[in-house]
């Protein structure tokens, strides 16, 4: 039997193809534009993550046995808006979870309707990441648009209406739109009123394990699959990450993802308030609940600095000469499109803080991964406030195949790190959850713990957690110093 794993991701969707044993057969990527109309805004268009991925099947597929393909799923990016007319038809580009446009209708939110009643209704408050701020920014700036919506849906729930006509969501990712209720797994009818839609525009909601359907004839056809085919809800990247990383039923077990963002996941086995709100309190994929902290740019800040920046895509060969671990004095700030957890900034954004004459390349490169490692660790203090103490955690993503930034994040954290034999994290989680609703596997917990052993690959070292501890301290001075500095450059901008 063959499962595929759909991630949705924002640089590119990764499929890949498992049978029920949970070998990896293949892996396919497939990239597509984000667009960035203005500074802070973020799009892209659902029809390439529908193109793009049915090409990524057909690749996928091509020399396999695909009579045994028996199950689809997801793990998709979160949060993003995308909104159908009466035909079905896709009103404008998707806002993406990282774009800031509706920092205004969020801050609307958390004052007017205001944190206290909003945690109440969904057990989080409002970032401009989330989706409830984008429909308000819609409907004040584009009514146009807002008059003709008939069905709002996020990013992999587009993906997989197109391949079922069913439409879906799961527990985890209506959890990143600030209209579900993350206590009792439904939509808020409060929140619905607030935000001026109605329920019959929204998907029907899911467990991430649970069927919605098959797929279409015609897309069976098209990439050469059985109509029986299984599709399962999915998950969001980030609980479909989890799931591949062997986070299942247990609580208090972590995950950092470093992809385009930087994620600190902690399953939990009940609704978890979060002092504060300074972590989202989601539900996970498993049938329980989980906390995250979200930084909106990790792996893309080294992206943007090699890239954009150095011109180059050696990123091996720009990390070769970084040696002085914990002695540097250069800090960077990884704010390129604001800051999420814990800081909740639009207007935030990046700064290399320290250098001299004598500054070299190499130290910037390592100011860059040094400054997502205490952003994250700026998220990872309040899981601690939360009550958890978190020893070890695994690592996926694109960063994590970094051995010199898996060191870093280790040290800057003070835990153990691991890794799993895949690295796909969401992807690979997609196909778990295919092979849950096909019923290979009673549930996700045992699924998880049949296919997955973590191995250790980073242990902290006392030396180097102390200088880490003393730069983190350095590093905390920044943003407060520079966040007034940041609201009177933005009240500039266009
Ligand atoms: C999570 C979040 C990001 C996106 C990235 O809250 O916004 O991790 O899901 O794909």
């Amino acid at each position: 039997m063959l499962f595929i794993g759909i991630d949705l991701g924002t640089s590119a969707v990764k499929l890949l193809l498992a049978d029920e044993k949970g070998t990896v057969i293949k892996t396919v990527s497939k990239t597509y534009e984000v667009f960035f109309p203005k500074n802070g805004w973020s799009e892209q268009n659902p029809a390439d993550w529908y193109e793009q991925s049915k090409a990524g099947l057909v690749e996928l597929l091509e020399g396999q046995d695909k009579s045994q393909v028996k199950g689809i799923s997801f793990g998709g990016q979160m949060h993003g808006l995308v909104i159908l007319d009466e035909n079905d038809e896709v009103i404008r580009p998707a806002l993406l979870w990282n774009d800031g446009r509706s920092a205004g209708e969020s801050d609307w939110l958390n004052t007017e309707i205001g944190m206290a009643k909003l945690t109440e209704e969904t057990g989080n408050i409002s970032f401009a990441g989330f989706t409830a701020s984008k429909i308000l920014w819609v409907r004040n700036n584009e009514p146009e648009n807002f008059a003709k919506i008939r069905k709002i849906m996020l990013p992999k729930d587009y993906l997989a209406y197109k391949i079922t006509g069913v439409l879906s969501t799961d527990v985890s990712d209506a959890s990143g739109t600030l209209y579900f209720d993350v206590k009792n797994r439904t939509w808020s009818k409060y929140m619905l009123d607030v935000l001026g839609i109605t329920e019959d525009m929204l998907p029907k909601i899911y467990e991430s394990y649970e069927v919605t359907g098959k797929v279409l004839p015609s897309f069976a056809s098209e990439i050469g699959i059985s109509e029986d085919v299984v599709v399962a809800a999915g998950a969001g990247d980030n609980a479909a990450a989890a799931i591949g990383m062997g986070i299942a039923g247990k609580a208090g077990r972590c995950n950092i993802s470093l992809g385009t963002s930087g994620t600190i996941f902690v399953s939990t086995d009940r609704f978890a308030e979060c002092e504060g709100n300074a972590l989202h309190s989601f539900a996970h994929a498993d049938g329980q609940w989980h906390l995250m902290g979200c930084m909106l740019s990790a792996a893309s800040c080294n992206m943007w600095w090699m890239e954009d920046i150095l011109k180059t895509s050696d990123y091996a060969g720009e990390q070769k000469d970084i040696a002085d671990l914990g002695q540097n004095r250069i800090y960077f700030l990884p704010y390129l499109m604001g800051e999420r957890s814990p800081i909740n900034d639009s207007d935030a954004r990046s700064a290399f803080v320290g250098m001299s004459m004598d500054t070299k390349r190499e130290e910037l490169t390592q100011a860059v991964f040094e400054g997502v490692a205490f952003a994250l660790k700026d998220s990872f203090e309040a899981v601690g406030k939360a009550g958890f103490t978190i020893e070890s955690a695994t690592v996926c993503g694109g960063g994590a195949k970094s051995p010199l930034w898996r060191k870093i994040i280790a040290n800057v954290l003070g835990i153990v790190l691991e890794r799993t034999e895949n690295e796909e994290g969401p992807a690979y989680g997609g196909a778990i959850l295919a092979m849950v609703a096909a019923g290979v596997y009673p549930d996700v917990k045992t699924a998880c713990e049949a296919l997955i052993k973590p191995t250790v690959c980073e242990v902290p070292q006392d030396a180097l957690k102390a200088s880490y501890q003393a730069r983190y301290a350095e590093y905390k001075k920044i943003y407060p110093a520079l966040k007034s500095v940041f609201k009177d450059i933005a009240s500039g901008r266009e």
